[in-house]
């Protein structure tokens, strides 16, 4: 089987060395060397010797190259198609990373059961009961759905020839295995030849692949940067483990945009597609409390209408703690100092808390308006009424600045029923009479003003 020349390589300067040292001798870092293939004979890759075919690649002008047979598999899951652009497209590489217990096992074999193709899904982690047991959970059957539990590339693809499956889902690639490295599972060398076996495989048979991938302490795909450049879309799966709501998100896609999310709520059995999140994330409460103000956000193409908490209260110790959960707390101070500055409040002395329900984080700047109207409102202990909402960013000179696709985001405020929606005074409206009445502000004194 092996005949497989190997050397180890300095991942920071190239340097080629005959075995691992925890040193590279030429930069001197530690922990750069890794294990490649160098050479590996004609036959070793994920075909076998019989089903070899014998064509190479020739240029072709690009307007003589086939677009138009569908390139795009339906996943039949709406969020999952939005984030990928309108379906996985055949011969991709997609990776899904996510912390442990969020739910990445149970949505791949979700759309693994409901798809209406052949589909094959290998599982390094769990064994064939566990995963039968988990899919009866999620009730949608789907009689063409294998489960492999393999960890070795080359046995899987001797399965994979075998079955010739539509769809190959990996559940992780940090537990895969090929022959041709000696290192263990896990490790740089291991997951960069397993993904490179696994891309060759996705492009020659136009079969998509979906990997898993683990994630470090810091959040990052656990193996080498590489890896996200070698495929084509890396999604991630994120949420707080103790909230109902999963966000999916791209932060690279060869194929559509990254700006699109997909949301889900957590239930006992599978995940379910959130079609209409901005009814969920607005907690309907009765009583007038002070320091929640909503806001008109875009999260890709969608409007979403989100709901900010604020509690200010005087500071017990002599620092004054700051703390955001959802929003970026580099831009609540920014948002703190410019109302002491221009407005004139005296929140030097106060602690801010800030919260974004529902465990998402925002970063479209249109949400800075309802920010700082809910800190006002609960500065001054004065409830907002229910049926605002806010739309724009605001300046460092105090200024309330336009944000885009406006119309979209006062029409989504309209549908659920919202009376009056602030945005600036500088963003164009060609909206045919709205119902909804729209305040406009120039500074953040015309929201003051017009608040208290
Ligand atoms: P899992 O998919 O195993 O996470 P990952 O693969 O990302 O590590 O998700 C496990 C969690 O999801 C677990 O805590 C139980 C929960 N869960 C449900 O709430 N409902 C369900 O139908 C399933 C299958 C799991
Ligand atoms: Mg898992």
């Amino acid at each position: 089987m092996r005949h497989v020349k190997t050397a180890f390589f300095c991942q920071n300067c190239g340097t080629q060395f005959a075995k691992w040292q925890g040193q590279c001798n030429a930069c001197k870092q530690w922990n750069t060397i890794v294990e490649e293939v160098i050479e590996k004979p004609e036959k070793s890759d994920w075909k076998t010797e019989t089903t070899r075919t014998k064509k190479t690649p020739i240029p072709l002008l690009i307007n003589q190259i086939d677009t138009t047979k569908e390139i795009r598999l339906n996943t039949h899951d709406a969020e999952l198609n939005r984030v990928l652009g309108g379906g996985i497209v055949l011969g991709s590489l997609t990776l899904l990373g996510g912390e442990p217990g969020i739910g990445k096992s149970t949505l791949l074999l979700q759309i693994a059961l409901r798809l209406p193709y052949k589909t094959l899904y290998v599982s390094g982690e769990e064994s064939q009961k566990q995963i039968k047991m988990r899919a009866e959970r999620i009730h949608p059957s789907n009689n063409n759905c294998y489960i492999l539990t393999e960890t070795k590339t080359q046995n899987i693809f001797k399965q994979i020839q075998t079955l010739e499956p539509d769809i190959v889902i990996i559940d992780s690639i940090q537990t895969l295995h090929s022959d041709y490295i000696e290192a263990s599972s896990g490790s740089i060398s291991q997951i960069k030849e397993c993904t490179t076996e696994l891309i060759k495989f996705a492009k020659e048979t136009a079969t998509p692949v979906i990997l898993i991938g683990h994630i470090t302490k810091d959040g990052n795909i656990a193996g080498p940067k590489i890896l996200e450049h070698m495929v084509d879309t890396v999604l991630q799966f994120e949420g707080d483990r103790n909230h109902i709501f999963r966000i999916l998100r791209a932060h690279k896609n060869r194929f559509g945009s990254t700006k699109e999310l997909g949301i889900y709520e957590m239930q006992g059995s599978g995940l379910r597609e959130v079609s209409n999140p901005s009814e969920i994330l607005i907690s309907k409460k009765d009583d007038d409390l002070s320091g929640h103000a909503i806001s008109a956000t875009l999260e890709g193409m969608r409007p979403l209408m989100i709901e900010v908490q604020a509690l200010v209260s005087t500071a017990v110790y002599g620092t004054p703690q700051r703390s955001a959960t959802g929003f970026n707390a580099k831009r609540l101070n920014m948002l703190l100092a410019v109302l002491e500055k221009r407005a004139g409040f005296r929140l030097a002395a106060k602690d801010v808390f800030l919260n974004i329900t529902g465990g998402i984080t925002v970063d479209d700047p249109a949400i800075d308006l309802a920010v700082v109207a809910s800190i006002l409102s609960s500065n001054e202990d004065v409830p907002l009424k229910k049926d605002i909402c806010f739309a724009a960013e605001v300046g460092l000179s105090g200024e309330i600045r336009p944000v885009q696709r406006i119309e979209q985001r006062i029409m989504e405020a309209e549908k659920l029923g919202f009376n009056t929606i602030y945005i600036s005074k500088y963003n164009n409206i060609s909206l045919k009479n709205p119902v909804i009445t729209i305040e406009y502000l120039a500074k953040i004194e015309d929201l003051v003003n017009s608040l208290l």
